[in-house]
């Protein structure tokens, strides 16, 4: 049996700590699965919630949406406000450092997306996610990405981590199916490139739905 690897005792100073020793920029892209949903879809306010370094929202900003977007992490929000900043977009994303625990950014969205949103810590995500499919308006959309598996070289702080599978985060979500059509609702795979340069096959749960 492996040992545990020690966390900080709180979320907010583990992912303070990965940004600053570790993570430069999280992707330097967007991610796939938004690039291949959203790249279709009239841009007009959009929500981030774990904007990490902002790869994401710098990329709608790009498609024309005005993106609100939230991080634990202090260190890198800053990170993604230079990087917008640097690509003249610091006007179309208000990016903020907040715990979505504690509090939940204002207004209403025609998209939001939160991409593997999972943290080796508790958290209320169901109920932060419940939330944002509150605040999208008719016609607009939620997209929800998390990993349904670990890759091999995080084994020790993945012990710590919950893979939801496909069903679960469905029940969690509680969509009413009134409101709410499943336009996409599938177990992916997708090659990802470790530390060190080797790779593995992991498996992403994905939710995209359209408000009626
Ligand atoms: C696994 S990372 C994913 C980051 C990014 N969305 C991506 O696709 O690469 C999870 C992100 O959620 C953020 N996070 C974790 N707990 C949070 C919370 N309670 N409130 C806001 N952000 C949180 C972390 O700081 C981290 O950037």
């Amino acid at each position: 049996m492996s040992e545990q690897q020690a966390l900080p005792e709180e979320a907010k100073d583990f992912w303070e700590q990965r940004y600053v020793q570790s993570v430069e920029r999280a992707r330097g892209k967007a991610g796939k699965f938004l690039q291949e949903f959203v790249s279709e879809l009239a841009p007009k306010r959009a929500l981030e919630l774990g904007c990490s370094t902002g790869d994401d929202s710098l990329w709608l900003a790009e498609k024309g949406w005005q993106v609100t977007a939230v991080d634990i992490s202090d260190h890198a929000v800053q990170t993604a406000q230079r990087l917008a900043q640097e690509a003249g977009l610091a006007s179309k994303i208000n990016f903020s450092a907040v715990d979505l625990a504690q509090s939940f950014p204002e207004g209403e969205f025609e998209f939001a997306c939160a991409l593997y949103f999972q943290s080796p810590y508790e958290f209320p995500r169901a109920q932060i996610l419940q939330t944002a499919a509150s605040r999208i308006v008719s016609g607009g959309h939620l997209l929800l990405v998390s990993h349904a598996s670990g890759p091999p070289w995080g084994k020790q702080l993945h012990q710590h981590h919950v893979f939801p599978t496909l069903e679960t985060e469905i029940n969690d979500l509680g969509l009413n199916k009134t409101d709410w059509e499943y336009l996409d609702l599938s177990e992916k795979k997708r090659l990802a490139k470790g530390p060190e340069g080797q790779e593995a096959e992991l498996k992403d749960n994905l939710i995209f739905a359209r408000r009626r």
